[in-house]
């Protein structure tokens, strides 16, 4: 007989044990899922509640789960994403908050048309298009696997949201036009990977994290065709690294685009780069 009090202690000195940051937090979210409350009802409950062997059960490899570093995301299933649970497996990025700069940005310009490239969980088209009614929107990534996780998402997050979803490499699946280009392309350095955590390096996909080299190859092919698939006026909004702003912005001036700037996140590091289309280049030029 399993009391949560016993549980938690239990699953926090595990995860102490095996040396995972913010043991305590970890512990708590997970004990909640398990109970099936939020994080902040857990409190709620009697310490002498008991367990049932199930929850006991889906407890133990909860715990097991997050001692070898799998984002507590990717155990629970859900990341809250703008106020909304998006669903989360390996096969797609855990949506990052630091990627609601781009959604903020977004929600600033106009727009009835939205491409997202490398759409992942579909975290930044479905909240683009839940916010923004009658947008229609285009999803692309080059892994079928997150574009399923992408369409159980609208499904049960934007049901009427009317979306094409493409699978293959940027702009090979799409065609038209858009008033807004949105990109959270993988964006970290070869040599940056080995200091990433465990948690992102062995549990999310190498594919989101990362096309190799400098890191920049994905923005050199996005920026290329954006003067091709914007309607004039349109903006392109890239989020990036926050030592890229120079270099991204750079091949926005090369490709001809204008009123190209660089916004901060919440910590006040670089995070999205935007410009816009005049429409006065050549499709051929771009
Ligand atoms: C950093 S993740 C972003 C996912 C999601 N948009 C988000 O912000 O959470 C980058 C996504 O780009 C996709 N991707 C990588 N290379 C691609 C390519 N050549 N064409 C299309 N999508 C690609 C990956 O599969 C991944 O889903």
């Amino acid at each position: 007989m399993t009391t949560l009090l016993d549980a938690r202690r239990l699953a926090v000195a595990q995860l102490v044990a095996a040396g995972v940051p913010g043991a305590a937090q970890d512990a708590a979210v997970l004990l909640a899922h398990v109970m099936g409350v939020g994080r902040a009802d857990l409190a709620l409950l009697a310490p002498q509640t008991v367990l049932t062997a199930a929850q006991a059960t889906q407890l133990a490899a909860a715990i097991t789960a997050r001692a070898n570093r799998q984002p507590v995301s990717q155990i629970t299933g859900t990341r809250m994403f703008w106020g909304r649970a998006f669903g989360v497996t390996p096969d797609v990025l855990d949506p990052r908050p630091e990627t609601e700069t781009l959604i903020a940005a977004a929600l600033r310009v106009p727009f009835a048309s939205v491409l997202d490239l490398g759409t992942g969980s579909g975290c930044i088209l479905l909240t683009l298009l839940a916010e923004r009614g009658a947008a229609t929107g285009f999803g692309v990534d080059l892994s079928q696997a997150a574009l399923d996780v992408a369409q159980a998402n609208q499904r049960r997050l934007a049901p009427q949201a009317a979306v094409t979803w493409g699978q293959g490499s940027w702009y090979a699946p799409v065609t038209g036009r858009f008033d807004l280009i949105v990109s959270n392309p993988p964006y970290i350095a070869a040599d940056e990977m080995p200091n990433l955590s465990p948690e992102v390096r062995e549990w999310e996909p190498h594919l989101a994290l990362t096309p190799g080299g400098d890191g920049l190859a994905a923005y050199r092919a996005i920026i290329r065709g954006a003067a091709a698939h914007l309607m004039p006026g349109g903006w392109l909004m890239v989020e990036i690294g926050p030592t890229q702003g120079a270099a991204v912005a750079g091949f926005c001036a090369d490709a001809g685009l204008c009123d190209i700037g660089c916004l901060p996140d919440l910590d006040g590091r670089d995070r999205v780069v935007l410009a816009r289309f005049t429409g006065d280049i050549s499709p051929h030029d771009a």
